[in-house]
């Protein structure tokens, strides 16, 4: 599969010009999932022309997922991006030093040792919405953006965040995701673009908060990282009991991994939680089965109700598929790539486009549909494997893919045995999308809360 020998990859039918990198760039930027949806029409294999990037091979087949995240991985790498962004956090790193990274972090994402967080997840969501009353409107991408990041710190980071107040982490938390802001691409990386000077501001502000934190957490260290009971804990038991391999976890490693879980455990967790009360809102026969179902738990959702919510999972994962947060997963040829075909030279950025895999209808009927029933048949066994990739695949598949999952599930049950969140725009209007570096509800989109 290697080697450049290649045909050059198809330009996209769409637009009907020349693929002059111009047109590419507008129409990706005024409305990235059309532009994409409409550029990928004849092939799953597209070369789009963006100014900055250059080429941006486009690849949207499950086979394509396969390869460049198993099979043929070696031949592909992170971006500079994330190097330039993350240092050396999991999200960033390679080679020997991700593969020690991740084996040290990834006995605390197990699905049993995240269970104990149940509890205190269900607390964060109780509080949150305590505050609302009947009939208040709510900016909906504002309050699960809020949400995820008092789940994140409660849990991952046994602190709790004020519900008005530490505004200052809240907004370098979002500002995180500030780097991938398309408007910067066509600008060498050097150049401080407003959208880069938030993000300096917010990850130094987070540096300094992690530093705190994890100077609060090395008092008392507990003298078996297996017994650490979040990640904070871990990190620094690791470290103090010289259990970690030389090099993985330093200072700046740590404070680069705790910047690395909220940039990448925040926004996406947060759209998803968004986009299942949207869903929900918007399709009365999926709500009236999974209000049946939260109303048959006894109180708030507890740690033994998690394996009764199948219905309320569904709707989570449902949701992963039609709105994924991670639309693109982005790497880039380490070398020249013979691939379906086509070639893609060094240093050339190859985007996994998850959300076109997700509405293929060659493998989901009635893509457009949402409807979670189709996860209660044989459905998973008779996908090709990476048709269903929210969490992306292979080695780097999402660390943080059981904590996303419990969270949302807990979230959706918690919230909807007391309120309802209404819709009160069109339900056959476009969904209220926007396409940044993770997909987001629109900010502002409003909800009106009706109490049950
Ligand atoms: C619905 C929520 C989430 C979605 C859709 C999501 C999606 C993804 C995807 C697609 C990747 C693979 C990226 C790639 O291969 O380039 C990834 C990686 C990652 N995710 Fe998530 N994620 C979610 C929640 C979380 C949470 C809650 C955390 C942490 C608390 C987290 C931490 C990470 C980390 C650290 C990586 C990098 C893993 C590695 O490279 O080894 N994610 N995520």
């Amino acid at each position: 599969m290697s080697s450049g020998d290649g045909a050059a990859a198809p330009l996209p039918p769409y637009p009907s010009t020349l693929g002059h990198p111009l047109t590419h760039t507008v129409g990706a930027m005024r409305d990235v999932f059309g532009f994409r949806t409409r550029a990928m029409a004849e092939h799953d294999f597209v070369r789009v022309k963006l100014l900055g990037p250059g080429d941006v091979y486009h690849l949207g087949h499950p086979n394509h997922f396969e390869h460049v995240l198993l099979s043929g991985r070696d031949d592909f790498r992170k971006s500079d991006d994330f190097r330039i962004a993350f240092d050396g956090g999991l999200v960033a790193v390679e080679g020997d030093s991700w593969r020690r990274q991740r084996g040290v972090l990834q006995p605390l994402f197990a699905r049993d040792r995240l269970l104990d967080h149940a509890e205190e997840m269900v607390a964060q969501v109780e509080r949150r919405c305590r505050r609302w009353a009947d009939g208040d409107r709510i900016d909906l991408a504002a309050e699960t953006g809020q949400l995820s990041l008092d789940m994140l710190f409660a849990t991952l980071f046994g602190r709790e965040l004020a519900l008005d107040g530490d505004e200052s982490i809240r907004t370098a938390a979002d500002r995180l995701q500030d780097w991938f802001t398309p408007t910067s691409y066509p600008l060498p990386r050097w150049v401080p673009t407003p959208a880069r000077r938030r993000f300096e501001r917010g990850k130094e502000r987070l540096h300094a908060v992690a530093g705190d934190l994890l100077d609060s957490a090395a008092d008392d260290p507990p003298a078996d990282p297996s017994a650490a009971d979040d990640l904070l804990s871990l990190l620094v038991a690791l470290r103090e009991s010289g259990a970690a391999p030389e090099g993985a976890l330093d200072d700046d490693h740590l404070r680069d991994q705790v910047v690395t879980m909220i940039f990448a455990g925040h926004d996406t967790t947060s759209t998803a939680i968004a986009f299942a009360f949207y869903a929900l809102a918007t399709n009365p026969d999926v709500r009236a089965r999974f209000h049946a179902e939260v109303d048959s738990l006894d109180g708030p959702p507890t740690v033994d109700d998690v394996d009764a919510l199948g219905m309320t999972e569904r709707v989570v994962t449902e949701t992963l598929r039609k709105y994924p947060p991670v639309y693109t997963i982005p790497r880039e040829a380490a070398t020249d790539v013979t691939l379906d075909g086509y070639r893609i030279p060094e240093g050339a950025a190859t985007w996994l486009t998850v959300d076109q895999v997700h509405r293929d209808p060659r493998f989901y009927d009635d893509p457009d549909a949402f409807r979670p029933e189709r996860w209660a048949t044989d459905l998973r066994e008779r996908l090709p494997d990476f048709a269903y990739a929210p969490f992306g695949g292979g080695p780097r598949r999402c660390i943080g893919r059981q904590f996303a999952l419990l969270e949302a599930t807990l979230a959706l049950a918690t919230v909807g045995r007391e309120y309802d969140l209404r819709w009160p725009g069109d339900p056959d209007a476009d969904p209220p999308l926007v396409g940044a570096m993770t997909a987001r509800m629109k900010p502002g989109t409003e909800f009106v809360v009706e109490r049950r």
